[in-house]
């Protein structure tokens, strides 16, 4: 797989994380080599300028750019961690870049704002409301991204919340938006996060704008909530792949002792998860990290680990980090130990799950799920 991003500001050596044998794709799209090539034609930047960079893929922005150290936020942790790996591959230091999580907005004003468009719209809502402030009729803002990532809903935030749009030439299926800064636009107010009540419960779900199913609970979520184990006896329970927490939370309205851990590489998941657990338990402490799935736990750790496991990372479709998670979730189960798993039918975990377990067997199928238990 080519991992030397050739661009006007340099050459870089680039990879995507999680690592892979035989990897197959690259960690930057054309969407990001059109955009740094517009800016090397186009606009000279000088190192006053505050560039600020929303929603880079695994650093190469960041990487170009990283003489006018950037401000990069991002919700996702994985993709900090590659920039982070990506700065040291090429003798960078990390003082190059400042990265800041997705709800991290300490800046008063930004002269270059680069947008790639994010797959979830809400998330580019909160930020383009978020960046209101920040914006004056001077900043130069480009929104970017592949063409099949720019649907008609795109185009129309950018005009709500920022000022009018004017499209690029598509080349290799990427496309710039420049949008002109409209100094009269009214600050709006946000609407994220946003709040739903868990059916037959008083509790209060609170969703940021790029947690998974923030309207309301997923079904495949609503079927493991209705086969959830027994939690007597249980010390330590783990949300794998938390995302609003609603899983850890029944968890911990089964069993009034057990400590719970809340997993996620979304910055606005943990954050969501919090709020949703601090708000139904006052009292009680639980553990909240932004984190590659158990990669900080100790062997042996916990008694119980349930996860309903993401299918894509950013736009990528697979397996792959589900797989990674059953892997270490063996690790940190103590003898004994349990791994709940949700996935659709077709997904076949199972083949791996009874790889790695003592035991595997089915809890409860319909026809779209299957729920797997397996003990270590
Ligand atoms: C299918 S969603 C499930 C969310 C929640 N448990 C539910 O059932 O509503 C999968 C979650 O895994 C998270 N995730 C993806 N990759 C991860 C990783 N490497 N480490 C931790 N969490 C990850 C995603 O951010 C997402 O919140």
């Amino acid at each position: 797989m080519e991992t030397l991003l050739d661009v006007p500001q340099g050459k870089f050596e680039l990879h995507r994380i999680p690592k892979r044998k035989n990897e197959k794709l690259r960690a930057w799209d054309a969407a990001d080599e059109y955009l740094l090539q517009h800016l090397f034609e186009n606009i000279s930047l000088s190192t006053n300028d505050k560039v600020f960079i929303l929603n880079d893929s695994f650093g190469a922005l960041a990487i170009s750019l990283h003489a006018f150290e950037p401000v990069s936020i991002s919700d996702s942790y994985l993709s900090q961690q590659a920039t982070r790996l990506n700065l040291a591959t090429n003798q960078l230091s990390e003082e190059c870049v400042q990265l800041r999580s997705s709800l991290d907005w300490r800046i008063d004003s930004a002269d270059v704002v680069l947008i790639k468009v994010p797959k979830t719209l809400a998330l580019l809502e909160d930020q383009l409301i978020r960046l209101q402030p920040l914006l004056t009729t001077d900043t130069k803002v480009i929104a970017f991204g592949m063409v099949k990532a720019m649907s008609a809903s795109v185009w129309k935030l950018m005009e709500r919340y920022i000022g009018q749009t004017q499209p690029s030439l598509a080349k290799k299926k990427a496309r710039l938006i420049f949008v002109t800064v409209n100094g009269q636009q009214k600050q709006q107010k946000n609407p994220y996060p946003t709040y739903y009540q868990l059916e037959n419960t008083d509790y209060r779900i609170c969703n940021h704008a790029n947690v998974f199913s923030r309207d309301s609970l997923d079904i495949g979520t609503r079927f493991l909530l209705q086969h959830l184990p027994k939690t007597t006896g249980i010390n330590t329970i783990v949300d794998l792949g938390c995302g609003n927490g609603v899983l850890g939370l029944m968890l911990a309205s089964d069993s009034t002792s057990a400590h719970l851990y809340f997993v996620d590489e979304s910055y606005m998941a943990i954050a969501s998860a919090k709020e949703t657990f601090n708000s139904a338990f006052a009292e009680r402490k639980a553990t909240f990290c932004v984190a590659d799935g158990l990669i900080n736990f100790d062997r042996e750790a916990a008694d119980l680990i349930v996860c309903n496991p993401p299918f894509h990372q950013q736009n990528t479709v697979g397996n792959q980090i589900a797989l990674t998670m059953f892997k270490e979730s063996f690790r940190v189960l103590r003898n004994g130990g349990e791994l709940w798993i949700i996935g659709n039918r077709h997904l076949g975990y199972h083949i791996e799950l009874k790889k790695l377990f003592t035991h595997c067997n089915v809890v409860a199928t319909n026809e779209k799920f299957i729920i797997w238990r397996a003990v270590k």
